[in-house]
């Protein structure tokens, strides 16, 4: 097990340094690569483990991945084109890997089981599992430990019998979730009928830019997305893809750079779509000091290098709409909250209770280790400001990534040497983590396994 000992830090953090690909369009880009016909490429491809999870799951089931330095080529055989794996299919630690999957294995005419470790193993699937199976899509999960009713992995998705397709599928869902959203989407690659999908509020929309990239019919109103293949030819052409900065990871830097004084950093190429800019939206509302400037697309999305300097913060009332398009986010929105003046209410966002860890518990236990007030509520945070340096910490991330990141960024802050347990997850998103924060210039050791 890793730890970091991360030291207050002394002078400002100054640089500017890029981020790792983003995560959510790597899984889209190699699954579609995958059914399409011939060679795509993915340029850009930073390789965090959740990445590399889909990567291994698609050459299980036959398809041909060549990595060079950051450039992948995968070789796609069609909608058909992908074989049964001969042993479980490990997802790792990837809720999206996972759920993805779902969507794209259903329809095969193959069976295939998906498992991943302890926390995947907890994470509910009921919620791709009930519209899939909807459509005629057999899947069967283990009794959710906890969650009276749902399902978790082991999954065994038994594929269709040859002659079987996947009906229509109109799904209204309760709950804004790209993972769900997409899987209903590719397994509407393989139905006869259309596939309709409303969300309360929009999520990550990647999956539909992509897709309509690459000449599927597809349209979109606002949260309605609507997939209709009865005019398409089935066939996904081959694909280049230059792969955008992940916002997700440029939140933490963003972060650091309002919590140490006078710091100046830039992040490039990050991606801006708007459907993940709600940090930024919540960052700005807070004060902090933050400007993007947009220079054109990646791979459909647009992105803009990112400038963050520090500035005094004020409290805020996150939720509504916001909480889908900064879910990802919200443990580091925590980080500004604390450092903010006044009392900070994160509301309407319960579904950080089914990451990677129960998020909201989590964070109320990082924020009082630091010293700071923090009430837990069951769909929120309530978060009082702390004046000064926060109290130098331990901290157990539980295995959770964002967590993990979220904690080392607090201890930059704090008035002396704080210690992050359990830090090896933070490959699953960012890699480079300690030495990006380093080249800006904060001091961070590695103590144990990986060190
Ligand atoms: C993701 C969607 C989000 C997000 C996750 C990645 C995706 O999950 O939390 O890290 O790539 O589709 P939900 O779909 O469960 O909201």
């Amino acid at each position: 097990m890793t730890t970091l000992v991360v030291h207050p830090c002394e002078r400002p953090l100054v640089g500017s340094v890029p981020v790792p690909s983003d995560k959510s369009i790597g899984h889209r880009a190699l699954l579609l690569a995958a059914i399409c016909h011939g060679k795509s490429r993915i340029k850009g491809f930073s390789g965090g483990d959740d990445n590399r999870s889909t990567a291994a799951a698609l050459r299980a089931m036959g398809i041909s991945i060549d990595e060079s330095g950051q450039e992948v080529t995968i070789t796609g055989n069609g909608l058909f084109g992908l074989r049964a794996s001969a042993s479980a299919l490990d997802c790792g630690n990837s809720g999206t890997t996972m759920r993805l999957l779902c969507g794209l294995l259903a329809p095969q005419p193959f069976e295939s089981t998906l498992t991943g470790d302890a926390s995947l193993q907890s994470r509910p699937m009921l919620r791709v599992i009930g519209p899939l199976r909807s459509r005629g899509a057999r899947i069967d999960g283990r009794a959710h430990p906890t969650k009276t009713a749902d399902l978790t992995a082991p999954l065994t998705v038994h594929g269709l019998p040859s002659g079987e397709y996947l009906g229509p599928l109109e799904h209204v869902s309760v709950v804004a979730s790209a993972q769900v959203k997409s899987a209903l989407l590719l397994s509407g690659l393989y139905a006869h009928g259309p596939t309709y999908v409303r969300e309360p509020t929009i999520s990550r929309d990647h999956t539909e830019r992509l897709l309509l990239s690459l000449g599927v019919p597809l349209s979109t109103m606002g949260p309605i997305v609507r997939l209709d293949p009865s005019t398409w030819n089935g066939q996904i052409p081959a694909f280049d893809l230059d792969l955008p900065g992940d916002p997700s990871a440029a939140a933490f830097l963003v972060t650091a750079a309002q919590l140490v004084d006078k710091s100046m950093v830039v992040v490039r190429d990050v991606g801006t779509n708007p459907t993940r800019t709600g940090f930024f939206e919540i960052a700005r509302d807070m004060g902090a000091g933050i400007a993007t400037e947009p220079h054109g697309e990646r791979g459909g999305e647009p992105i803009a290098d990112v400038h963050a300097w520090s500035a005094p913060l004020r409290s805020a009332r996150i939720g509504g709409e916001l909480i889908p398009r900064a879910v990802d986010e919200i443990p580091i929105a925590c980080a500004l909250a604390a450092r903010a003046i006044g009392t900070t209410m994160i509301a309407d966002a319960s579904e950080l209770r089914y990451k990677e860890s129960d998020r909201l518990a989590t964070m109320a236990l990082v924020l009082a280790a630091f010293g700071v007030e923090c009430e837990e509520r069951p769909d929120g945070l309530v978060i009082t400001g702390k004046e000064g340096a926060f109290t130098p910490a331990r901290i157990d991330s539980r295995g959770d990534h964002r967590i993990a990141m979220t904690a080392a960024v607090m201890a930059l802050a704090a008035s002396g040497p704080s210690r992050i347990d359990d830090v090896d997850c933070i490959t699953t998103s960012f890699p480079k983590f300690v030495g990006t924060l380093r080249a800006l210039g904060a001091r961070i050791d590695v103590e144990g396994a990986n060190a």
